[in-house]
């Protein structure tokens, strides 16, 4: 074979390995195979000065472009990370499909954003607060006394003597109020933090929304009405709802709102546990003395707050029976929200 045949068969043989290239090891045994030292080409290269005179010039020149070819060849597919796409002949059309997994909004998140949307649609807006608070925000400026069983260490973390990771959401109120003067109408949520033994029921980090709205001739009957409003919205128009006398040291009177249980439509059920109601937020009129704390004027305006439980509310519209869940991660229950 002449040397011009030989040099256009390396060339020829050069470009049926590349077409099959997988991986970089490949690559590399190409080079060694085709630029190595017993390659056939560095043979013909080593040869060129033994050939007549004027075919030295001409197959020392087509050696060298080909040896140039294969060395700019190899590190092109080396560049698109080592692997070669498969050409159609090497394509497997039955291999199945990479699935993209798409990702999804935890369920917790899913709630405080329905939750809100619900309060946008009558006049609410956002508020936020600090999850490492004061006692006197947590606490103090809520009314809530120094020998209240809330302030215990064995319920609440303290960071120092006087700061400590709030409790639950109704500092953001406090805030709010010392931030700007009435009209007030806010939703706060956020993560809340307690001492708690864990346990189907209870975690150490969960989720509220907190409500106030401040105004003069605010009413029970306007806390009445949102609370209903959101109630139909969010568990749906059949739902009924009653308030019913409670306490909190920061609204006066306070209030625990029960619903009928959507499960079993308030005829008994394990979840509603044989009442036919569940409670769902504590809520009431703000107290005076928190006017006081913020500087209102107690007798020209009057006003409504409401808290409650996110993962609680979660855990009753979607039947999850163990707040851990929540927080494991597991793509079975993920999944399972848009
Ligand atoms: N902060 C209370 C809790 O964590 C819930 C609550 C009750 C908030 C009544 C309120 C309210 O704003 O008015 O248990």
């Amino acid at each position: 074979m002449s040397a011009r045949d030989q040099i256009q068969s390396i060339r020829d043989e050069f470009a049926r390995s590349l077409a099959s290239v997988q991986s970089s090891s490949q690559v590399d045994e190409i080079r060694t195979k085709f630029l190595g030292r017993k390659s056939p080409l560095t043979t013909v290269l080593r040869g060129v000065k033994d050939l007549p005179p004027d075919e030295k010039r001409e197959i020392g020149k087509l050696a060298n472009e080909l040896r140039l070819e294969i060395e700019e060849k190899l590190s092109a597919v080396e560049n698109t990370r080592g692997v070669k796409t498969p050409d159609a002949a090497h394509f497997d059309y039955t291999l199945p499909g990479r699935v993209r997994k798409v990702g999804r909004i935890h369920p917790i998140t899913r709630t405080i954003q329905d939750i809100c949307r619900i309060f946008f649609g009558m006049g609410f807006e956002v508020a936020v607060g600090p999850d490492i608070e004061t006692d006197y925000y947590n606490f103090e400026a809520l009314n809530i006394p120094k020998d209240h069983p809330a302030r215990d260490m064995q319920d609440t973390f303290y960071v120092t003597d006087n700061v400590i990771l709030r409790t639950h959401t109704s500092p953001v109120q406090i805030r709010t109020m010392e931030s700007q003067q009435p009209p007030v109408r806010i939703i706060a949520p956020g993560k809340c933090y307690r001492n708690e033994a864990i346990s189907a029921r209870s975690n150490i980090v969960f989720h509220q929304v907190e409500g106030l709205y401040v105004d003069q001739g605010v009413t029970f009957a306007d806390l009445k009405g949102v609370l209903s409003g959101f109630v139909k919205e969010y568990f749906g128009p059949d739902t009924k709802m009653k308030l019913r006398a409670s306490f909190f040291p920061f609204t006066e009177p306070s209030a625990e709102l029960d619903i009928t249980c959507f499960r079993c439509g308030a005829k008994g059920c394990p979840l509603c546990k044989r009442t036919g109601w569940l409670e769902i937020l504590g809520c009431g009129m703000v107290d005076p003395a928190v006017f006081e704390y913020v500087g209102y004027d107690s007798e020209r305006y009057t006003g409504y707050a409401f808290g409650m439980g996110i993962e609680r509310i979660c855990m009753l519209k979607h039947r999850i029976d163990d707040i851990r869940r929540f927080y494991e991660n597991d793509l079975r229950l993920l999944e399972q929200f848009l």
